[in-house]
């Protein structure tokens, strides 16, 4: 049995995790740590039952320390970050804040509560990393391994990368039983509508226009989020301390191409379940259009990486990983999941997030 604190579980990948985490190992204890920022929502860990939530700042270290003590927590599993790149070029003060400082401040709460005492408790620290901190590949690059050279660069990637130094320089210097995943883009269900597949997928709902950055031609390696759970169950329970693993879906697609299957998909779905025109009336598929209709190329992301992709060989090798969804089923089942749960993503654009949109993606 293992007692778990999952810090921004209350965000897309962390609330997979914890509902993964309590379906497969109910015996195992969860704590969620989370400040509840604009991408937090406490609401999405409704019908999880036997967590304790709290909300508070990852670099709030005298709460850190309480809750390793008074939980006996022998299992971090770090998420919380600001994890969106367009903002991150809006405002980086607050990614260096939460992703270099906040991800200190945990390292030195477990180091004073799992190290300083003496008392040789097992321990472990997982920290959830990008493969944004390898740089932009040219189409013909060998895909990132866990040996390519780091060369972040959005302060996004630059603050992911400081945080995954730091996590390794806990382990090199005091000894910190540490482990590292870098993964692809995660796609599935809670991720917030600013990334592309679902802010896409809602745009098509509501009618409005599909803001394709450049020339649409940037290429990602798509990872269901379950994937990356069960990638990082692998490395919980059997990855080697110290080591850092790739986790990437084998799904490697320019964003024209995702685009392109999220708008049939939905032009699909209407044109075999006619009530979604009720409910949905301004999407184009509503009246029979094809919601591809919507695609508008706007101006390049400044600093755009052109092409990330995951060589997992290692923790395919070493750990027995395989990613088990394909990306048509898994993309499939993202969509019905949006159209299916309208007021979980009304609920989280609020009227702040709903400015945000309109200043940003105005027509
Ligand atoms: P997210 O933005 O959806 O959620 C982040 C969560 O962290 C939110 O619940 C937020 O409230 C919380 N948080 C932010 N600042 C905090 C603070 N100071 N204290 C406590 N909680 C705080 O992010 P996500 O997409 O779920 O990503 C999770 C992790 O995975 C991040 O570390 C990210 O860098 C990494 N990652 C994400 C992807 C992806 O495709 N989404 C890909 C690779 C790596
Ligand atoms: P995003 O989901 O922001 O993830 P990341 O930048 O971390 O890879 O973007 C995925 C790709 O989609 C990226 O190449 C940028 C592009 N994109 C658009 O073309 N339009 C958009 O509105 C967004 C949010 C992203």
């Amino acid at each position: 049995m293992a007692n778990l604190l999952v810090t921004g579980g209350a965000g897309f990948i962390g609330v997979n995790f914890v509902r993964y985490w309590r379906r497969s190992f109910p015996q195992d204890a969860v704590v969620v740590l989370d400040a509840l920022t604009y991408a937090g929502n406490a609401a999405s860990l409704d019908g999880v039952t036997e967590i304790h939530f709290e909300k508070g700042d990852i670099r709030d270290y005298d709460l850190v320390v309480r809750l390793l003590d008074e939980r006996a927590i022998d299992t971090v599993v770090h998420f919380a970050a600001e994890s969106h790149v367009d903002r991150s070029i809006r405002g980086p003060d607050a990614f260096i804040d939460t992703n270099v400082v906040g991800t200190h401040v945990l390292l030195k709460a477990a180091k004073a509560v799992w190290l300083d005492r003496g008392t040789g408790r097992p321990h472990r620290f997982h920290h959830v990393s990008t493969d944004e901190v390898f740089g932009s590949l040219a189409s013909d690059d060998p895909a990132f391994s866990e040996t390519t050279r780091y060369q972040p660069n959005s302060p996004y990637s630059a603050s992911k990368a400081a945080s995954d130094h730091l996590v390794h320089a806990y382990h090199h210097t005091y000894g910190l039983q540490v482990t590292t995943s870098n993964c692809s883009n995660n796609y599935g269900p809670y991720q917030f509508p600013e990334k592309l597949i679902p802010l896409f997928i809602i745009n098509a709902l509501l009618g409005k226009p599909l803001p394709i950055y450049g020339d649409g031609g940037n290429v990602r390696d798509w990872l269901h989020v379950e994937d990356h759970c069960r990638g990082i169950e692998r490395i919980l329970h059997v990855g080697r301390v110290g080591e850092c693993y790739n986790i990437g879906g084998g799904e490697e697609l320019p964003n024209l191409a995702v685009i392109d299957r999220i708008c049939t998909t939905l032009d699909d779905i209407f044109a075999v379940r006619p009530d979604l025109a009720k409910q949905f009336p301004s999407a184009p598929a509503a009246t029979g259009k094809p919601s591809a209709g919507l695609k508008s190329y706007v101006a390049d992301r400044k600093g755009h990486d052109r092409r990330y992709a995951i060589d997992h060989a290692k923790i395919q090798r070493e750990l027995g990983y395989e990613p088990l969804h394909d990306f048509s089923r898994g993309l499939h089942e993202t969509v019905q999941w949006y159209l299916d749960h309208e007021p979980w993503w009304r609920s989280v654009m609020d009227g702040s997030y709903r400015d945000w949109l309109a200043k940003n993606y105005a027509f």
